[in-house]
């Protein structure tokens, strides 16, 4: 369908139908250590670093043992950063017992949880307010190059150490990007990558295709906006309108990602306190540009804007065979992730220099990963393994 035509008929009916949202307004949000770390009684201490195009971000670093026990020692550094639409709260949602966070701060690692800009952790910059067009100028090549590899700069500076890096979905984007320059490469021991995407032109999450089809990237920037927020009116009633009538949105996270097996479902409502985070519409059309053309390659801004800023008339794509082929890699992958699409996930293992170590579980979805009330049994404890395994000459 034509564009145009689509905003219109969307524009008539935010302003004619009466259309419920499934998605609280507001969310409860102080601080990541405050509203999930501390209650759990696991220690908690907020870090801020500004970014070279002066974002400020947010980075939790996470203990279990009391800190301030003089006997108390930070296990090896570890870096967790979440996807698209989440923010470092991912990570502990569920019970201690089977969150992630909490599971590798149980097993010594000295936590560090990532949060990207636009997210409502890392809302801050020096001059720009987030209601500036320019404060949601970026994609996801923005928070590979400057978020996380500033973020692992700063670890790795205060922990004096190589870093192991946690990524899931966006999150493995952004460590691709970033792990193809040298000198981020180097200060990373090995990487787990849970739903690892660099190619997206499989993509069968059902709310996504209809999205990507009716070009709401296009869509949303008609209606002036900058930033892709499932909280606010507009967009509430956008979804709305794209789900009425096409599919069952009831459950959101499902139409988004694709089935999920393991994640239990009467917890819908109080993830749905945190997730989804705002992301920015460049991101979002960043990655329906891969998604329509099957390319892991910088943004598109067109010929005439490519020839400006790339000298190229295409965005140049990335090179996966530039990471480092010494750097341990482990990937954990499912078989009904509507995101990380098994296709696409061997397309990146084609393209990468070596084979990582590989966890394939045929019955998990996107969120499952992240979110599965087993997933400490079924994926944890076999990256905890792989990182174990890289220190194995140590006292560690
Ligand atoms: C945290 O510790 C306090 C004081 O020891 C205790 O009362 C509370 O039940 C603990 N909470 C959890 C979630 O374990
Ligand atoms: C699922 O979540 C609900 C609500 O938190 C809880 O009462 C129930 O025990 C959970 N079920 C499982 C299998 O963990």
């Amino acid at each position: 369908m034509n564009w145009l035509l689509a905003v219109v008929l969307t524009v008539f009916t935010i302003f004619s139908a009466g259309t419920q949202s499934h998605l609280p307004r507001e969310s409860p949000i102080n601080s990541l250590c405050a509203d999930l770390i501390h209650p759990a009684n696991y220690s908690c201490t907020e870090h801020t670093i500004q970014t070279k195009d002066g974002y400020i971000l947010a980075l939790q670093r996470v203990a279990s043992s009391r800190t301030d026990n003089p006997s108390f020692q930070y296990g090896p550094p570890v870096l967790l950063q979440h996807g698209l639409f989440m923010a470092g709260d991912a990570w502990f949602l569920n019970s201690p017992k089977e969150s992630l966070g909490f599971v590798l701060a149980d097993h010594g690692f000295d936590v560090w949880v990532g949060n990207v800009r636009g997210t409502r952790y890392s809302y801050g910059h020096v001059t720009l307010s987030e209601t500036d067009k320019e404060f949601w100028d970026w994609s996801w090549q923005d928070l590979a190059m400057f978020d996380l590899a500033e973020m692992i700069q700063y670890l790795y500076s205060i922990s004096n150490s190589k870093i192991f890096l946690v990524g899931h979905s966006q999150g493995t984007i952004m460590s691709f990007t970033a792990l193809t320059q040298p000198n981020v490469a180097e200060m990373v021991e090995a990487a787990a990558l849970l739903c690892p995407i660099s190619y997206l032109d499989h993509v069968t999450a059902p709310l996504v295709e209809r999205m990507v089809f009716m070009h709401l990237d296009q869509m949303v920037l008609a209606l002036g906006l900058h930033q892709i927020n499932f909280r606010s009116e507009t967009l509430v009633k956008l979804v709305d309108s794209l789900c009425e009538g096409h599919m069952d949105c009831t459950d959101f996270l499902t139409s988004i990602t694709g089935k999920n097996c393991c994640f239990n479902a009467s917890k819908i409502e109080y993830y749905l306190d945190y997730e989804p985070h705002p992301s920015s519409v460049k991101n979002i059309r960043h990655l329906f540009q891969m998604i329509r053309k099957g390319t892991f390659a910088q943004y598109d801004y067109g010929y005439l804007k490519n020839l400006l800023i790339y000298g190229l008339s295409k965005p140049p794509e990335f090179k996966l065979s530039l990471i480092p082929a010494s750097l341990p890699m482990w990937m954990g992958y499912g078989g009904y992730d509507g995101l990380a699409d098994v296709t696409d996930v061997e397309h990146t293992l084609a393209k990468l220099p070596t084979r990582p170590e590989l966890l394939y579980l045929e019955n998990y979805g996107h969120i499952d990963f992240v979110l599965s009330a087993s997933a400490k049994e079924d994926v944890y404890k076999h990256m905890i393994q792989f990182f174990r395994a890289q220190r194995k000459y140590s006292s560690w």
